[in-house]
């Protein structure tokens, strides 16, 4: 049985005042965590210390949405592993599809950011997902399996979590029907065979998840959770979202 992750990121929003209220409100509410179950949220670097100090003690985690993938160095502006992992951090977001887009990351900067994580034995949440026009030519399965390969190449497999957040869905409010979803994890886990107890990686589903649709996303043999956008933002979405009915 593998455990299930409900991942918040919260990308470019909450300062540290405003995490520290979200959480306030979110732990007060949260009650138990169903067993088998992980909350996570993933600020901004600049609000890892307060959400740090906010989920101490409590069964809540923190992650980070991005590292660098050197120990440290002259590399201004840039967040090291090994900073991270002093602060308490156990998971780290590489491969996000608005990193590849927007500042340009390759398949082999995920490989190298993975690995600089593991080293400080943070989880790596490695995300893969094809854009619109790969899956309209068809092209989706050949994309996430390359995208895995390549990500996950030389890595003790059962350290990782991977993320399939199809480009096409994130932010615009069209997820992948769970039907779909599925294809595509039950095509990571095949790709992930080869190199080692597949059966041990939890898959996590990403795009446009809401109360509406986390239960029949949940539902799914393959889907062991899911890394949330936007519906991480609002207290009693995510909650919901926490909550799904298995
Ligand atoms: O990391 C989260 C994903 O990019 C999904 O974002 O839930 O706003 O579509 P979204």
């Amino acid at each position: 049985m593998r455990t299930t992750y409900l991942v918040g990121n919260w990308k470019m929003h909450y300062a540290p005042a405003d995490t520290r209220t979200f959480l306030a409100r979110f732990l007060s509410r949260i009650g138990t965590v169903t067993a088998g179950r992980e909350i996570v949220f993933c600020p901004p670097a600049l609000s890892l210390e307060s959400a740090l100090e906010a989920v101490k003690s409590t069964p809540v985690s923190v992650g980070a949405q991005n590292v660098h993938h050197k120990e440290s160095g002259a590399y201004t502006g840039e967040i090291s592993a090994p900073m991270l992992q002093s602060m308490g951090v156990k998971y780290g977001i590489v491969g996000h599809s608005e990193r590849r887009q927007y500042f340009g990351e390759s398949d082999v900067l995920v490989n190298q950011k993975a690995v600089a994580l593991l080293n400080c034995d943070i989880t790596p949440i490695i995300c893969v997902g094809e854009t619109l026009e790969q899956r309209e030519a068809g092209e989706a399965q050949v994309i996430v399996r390359q995208q895995v390969e390549a990500a996950v190449a030389g890595m003790d497999i059962t350290r990782l979590i991977i993320a399939y957040e199809p480009v096409w869905a994130i932010g615009t409010g069209k997820t992948a029907t769970p039907a779909d979803a599925q294809e595509v994890h039950d095509v990571i886990r095949d790709t992930l065979r080869s190199l080692g107890d597949s059966q041990r990686v939890p898959i996590l589903y990403g795009g446009s998840v809401k109360p509406e649709n986390i239960d029949s996303l949940m539902a799914q043999p393959d889907i062991d959770g899911a890394l949330v956008g936007g519906a991480s933002l609002e207290v009693e979405s995510f909650l919901r979202i926490c909550q799904y009915n298995a």
